[in-house]
Parts: structure tokens; C-alpha cells; sequence
């Protein structure tokens, strides 16, 4: 089976999307500077699979040490997820998100150009279309960043664009995440956010484990049924599958596509706290606060092209997300940090 290189590979999508590739007999090689997770990941996942993984530590942007790495190992396919992805820090520091995200990508695509390695699966995002004017969401609808971590993703959707028109060897797929949630079933490897979560679940997953206090609704006057934000939220190994599919379609050379990964079906922030109230039994208080600036009322995808395209759908629904994201809670009450 062939080789497939993992960018950012001890992150939360990526871990996950480790074991979904070894399921389906490939061969992966990982690497991760560690700049937003835990080395521990490395032994969650021989633990799960039962292989050491092979893994090397660099950046991406690093470009001799990934061309290094491809000469190592030969991967046929890269699937790309190495990135920072907190929206508020892109405003503050846009140069870092530019230099990280764009240029880590270029790199990346750089070191394949020079091996002949044509395969690149990307880690886009819903966040490219901005505002949604229509719902659900597809693939056609109007893109647009309203942040400098949106940019850099309709950047790199660019980057790969053009690298398709200038050289058909390229065969890449755009993979437009909704809200990724949950954990491996296994509960050993899962979310591990640093400092204060920036999303929903793994806010809740903390307020019910007693790490916080209470949850802080941001609107409860928005038009939809109970005034809450409404999300599409998808199981992670939902998300992992998709890319198996995804790199099954670029190995039997179908060509370049864009595809949302979404499950089709929004939920309000109060669904996700009932929901996770009768998955944990536990309490999951909660305080209102007014809207936060550029948050939209209600989002969720059209995954219709995944399904026709990939032949994927996401199974898993909202009480298995949050009974998996318990589990992983539960048993790592200080994610990675307590070993
Ligand atoms: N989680 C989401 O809600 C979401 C939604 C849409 C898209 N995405 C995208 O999916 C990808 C993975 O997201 P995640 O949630 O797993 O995030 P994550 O932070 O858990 O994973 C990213 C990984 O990349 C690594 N990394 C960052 N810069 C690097 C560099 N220069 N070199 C090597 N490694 C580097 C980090 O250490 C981390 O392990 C990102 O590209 C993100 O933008 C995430």
C-alpha cells in the first residue's frame, strides 16, 4: 500500500485521521513540530495500533528538513494539516498565520514538486465562505475570508488551483471542514485544546468534568429555533474516513476536486449542552452573553458532493460525538498533560 506523509500529524484531526489511514492499509509517516500538541500522542497511537509510527519532528516550513524527509521515506501522497487555526490569534498576529499556514503550504508542495510526488489532500475550512448567504452550504456558494486565518486558507486553495492548471500532475483535494467534535472511541487520543477552548464542545466537555465553571452562550437572539447559534457538527472519525476517501479518489486519479465534510444537519449551542448533559449525567451550566462580532446565526454544509464524489457520508450523530468526547474527557480530565 502506499505511503502517505501526515503534516501536523500529533494534532487533534490529524491523530484521528492516523488511525483511519492505517485501517485502511496505508502506510504513514507523520510529522509535527509540536507547536500545538503533545509528543504523548505518539504513544496513544502505537498503543492503538499496535506499530511504532514513524514519525519525524520538524516544521513544515522547515523546506531542507521536509525534502530530507521525503527522500526518507518516499510518501506518494501528502495530506496536509499542519496549521495554526485560532481566528482571534490570526487577527492579532497575521504574519504568523501568513508565514505558518501559506508558507508552510509552498514549502510543502515545493518538497513534492522536487520528489514528483503529485498527490495533496488540504485541510480547508467552512470559515472560506464567509458569511453564508444561502443554507445549507455549497460548494458553488460565494467564498470570501472575513479573517486573516480565513485567508489563509482561500489562499492555499489558490495555491493548489494553480498548481493544477500550471502542471495536471497535480491531483489535489480541497477538503472544506465543518465543526470537527468528539474523540477516537477508544477514548486515549482526543481534543487537547492549550489554555482556554476557542469551540463549543470542548468548552462544555471541560464545564462538565468541573475543570470550568460554566459555559458562556454568546446570543440567545438569534432567528433560529431556540435563538442559539446553529452549527454543522461532525464526528472527528467521520472526518478521518473522509480523507481515506478522498485519498482513495486522488489514487485512482480522478482528478482535482473541492468537497465539503460536513454531516448536513445544524444543531444550536443549546442541542450540543443537552445532549452532552445526557451523555456525562453531569450538569452543564450555562450564562448568556451578548453576540460576538463576525459569529453567524446558523451554518451547516450540503454533502452532497462527498457523498456522490467519495462515496462518503458521515454516520456518526450528535449523541455518539458527545458520548466519545465524555469518554476522552473523562479519562484525561487534564488531556495529554498528565501523561
Ligand atoms: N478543528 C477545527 O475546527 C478545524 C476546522 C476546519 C479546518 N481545520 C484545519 O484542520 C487542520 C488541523 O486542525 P486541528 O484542529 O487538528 O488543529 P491542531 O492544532 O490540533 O493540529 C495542527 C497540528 O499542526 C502542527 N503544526 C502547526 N504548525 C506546524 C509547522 N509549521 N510544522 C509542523 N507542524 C505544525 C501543530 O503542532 C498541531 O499538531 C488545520 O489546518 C486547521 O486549520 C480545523
Amino acid at each position: 500500500m502506499p505511503t502517505v506523509l501526515l503534516t501536523g500529524a500529533t494534532g487533534y484531526i490529524a491523530s484521528h485521521t492516523w488511525l483511519a489511514l492505517q485501517a485502511a492499509g496505508f502506510d504513514v509517516v507523520g510529522v509535527d513540530d509540536f507547536s500545538n500538541s503533545s509528543p504523548v500522542v505518539l504513544e496513544r497511537l502505537a498503543e492503538l495500533s499496535g506499530r511504532a509510527p514513524q514519525f519525524e519532528r520538524a516544521s513544515v516550513c522547515n523546506a531542507a528538513a521536509i525534502s530530507g524527509i521525503f527522500a526518507r521515506h518516499r510518501p506518494q501522497a501528502v495530506v496536509h494539516f499542519a496549521a495554526f487555526k485560532a481566528v482571534g490569534e490570526s487577527v492579532e498576529r497575521p504574519l504568523a498565520y501568513y508565514a505558518n499556514n501559506v508558507g508552510g503550504l509552498v514549502a510543502v508542495c515545493e518538497a513534492m514538486q522536487a520528489h514528483g510526488v503529485g498527490r495533496f489532500v488540504f485541510s480547508s475550512s467552512a470559515t472560506v465562505y464567509g458569511q453564508p448567504e444561502t443554507l445549507p452550504i455549497r460548494e458553488d456558494a460565494p467564498v470570501g475570508a472575513t479573517n486573516p486565518y480565513g485567508a489563509t486558507k482561500l489562499i492555499g486553495e489558490g495555491v493548489l488551483r494553480d498548481l493544477g492548471r500550471a502542471d495536471p500532475a497535480w491531483q489535489t483535494a480541497c477538503l472544506r471542514y465543518f465543526n470537527p467534535v468528539g474523540a477516537h472511541e477508544s477514548g486515549r487520543i482526543g481534543e487537547d485544546p492549550r489554555g482556554v477552548p476557542n469551540n463549543l464542545m470542548p468548552y462544555v466537555a471541560q464545564v462538565a468534568v468541573g475543570r470550568r465553571e460554566a459555559l458562556t452562550v454568546y446570543g440567545n437572539d438569534y432567528p433560529t429555533p431556540d435563538g442559539t447559534g446553529v452549527r454543522d457538527y461532525i464526528h472527528v472519525m467521520d472526518l478521518a474516513e473522509g480523507h481515506v476517501a478522498a485519498l482513495r479518489a486522488l489514487f485512482d486519479a480522478q482528478g482535482s476536486f473541492t468537497v465539503n465534510l460536513g454531516t448536513g444537519q445544524g444543531y444550536s449551542v443549546l442541542d450540543v449542552v443537552a445532549a452532552y448533559e445526557r451523555a456525562s449525567g453531569q450538569p452543564v451550566p450555562y450564562v448568556v452573553a451578548p453576540r460576538r462580532a463576525g459569529d453567524v446565526a446558523a451554518c451547516w454544509a450540503d454533502p452532497a458532493a462527498a457523498a456522490q464524489r467519495l462515496g462518503w457520508r458521515a454516520q456518526r450523530g450528535l449523541d455518539a460525538m458527545c458520548a466519545d468526547s465524555w469518554r476522552w474527557q473523562q479519562g484525561n480530565p487534564q488531556g495529554y498533560g498528565a501523561g
